[in-house]
């Protein structure tokens, strides 16, 4: 097994704005990127093209993401992969509690080695979002987040149930979001959410900003 430390490739540097999001946590982003960079090219987490970009593309863009994320939040991230958005949500947000969810054993293996490394609170839970044991365990939350997991209406059965009424689902999403929007906010509402918005983070920090479809869960169904 190649290990996460692995950190032959150098790292890119910092964006000057890293500083101003991650503040006192800036060195467990610039390890978090390292890693990325290095063993996560290796293990198949991200592709080799992406690291010199890691900042801008993976980093950052999740990370401006907090922007959205009330103070001492409990927050549950949904489909994880490499840690993201989630680690770099743990990052910027020293204080709120973060849950890493996902199925695969071999992503698992990685989210648990980088926490690790980067001696970072932030609990791992392998398995579904949609299954009961999961459910049980982690519902409640205030917000729960995605990046590049599943359509919109597919995200809203899986996350809506794991967000307590009043709490949100943040879905990052690229440039297809006002078409998921229009084509699943019916979707959405059948499931207990709200009006889906569109909130755009991070202008002038990361280009292009993160686009977030940003659903309520109601604490009472429509209609
Ligand atoms: C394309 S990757 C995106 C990973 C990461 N969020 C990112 O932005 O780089 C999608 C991830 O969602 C996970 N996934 C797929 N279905 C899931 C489910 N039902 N519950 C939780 N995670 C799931 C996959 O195993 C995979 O790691």
């Amino acid at each position: 097994m190649t290990p996460a430390v692995s950190r032959e490739t150098p790292p890119p540097s910092p964006p000057a704005a890293a500083r101003t999001i991650f503040g006192t946590a800036l060195d467990g982003a610039i390890g978090y990127a390292e890693l990325l960079a290095s063993a996560g090219v290796e293990r198949g987490l991200i592709g080799p093209r992406e690291a010199e970009r890691v900042w801008e593309r993976h980093v950052l863009n999740c990370a401006v993401v907090a922007a959205l994320v009330p103070d001492g939040a409990r927050v549950v991230d949904v489909g994880s992969g490499a840690g993201l958005p989630g680690i770099p949500l743990a990052l910027a947000l020293p204080d709120a509690r973060i849950v890493l969810v996902e199925p695969l054993a071999r992503r698992v293996e990685w989210l648990r080695e980088v926490i690790a490394d980067l001696g970072v609170a932030i609990e791992v839970e392998r398995g579904r979002a949609e299954e009961d044991v999961v459910r049980r365990r982690w519902e409640g939350a205030d917000v729960v987040t995605s990046r590049a997991v599943a359509p919109l209406h597919r995200l809203a059965a899986w996350c809506l149930p794991l967000a307590r009424p009043g709490g949100m689902m943040l879905a990052v999403k690229g440039m297809s979001a006002p078409a998921e929007v229009e084509r699943d906010a019916r979707a959405v509402a059948a499931l207990g959410g709200g009006i889906p918005r569109i909130e755009t983070c991070g202008i002038g920090i990361v280009d292009p900003p993160s686009t977030v479809v940003v659903v309520e869960r109601l604490r009472r169904r429509r209609g």
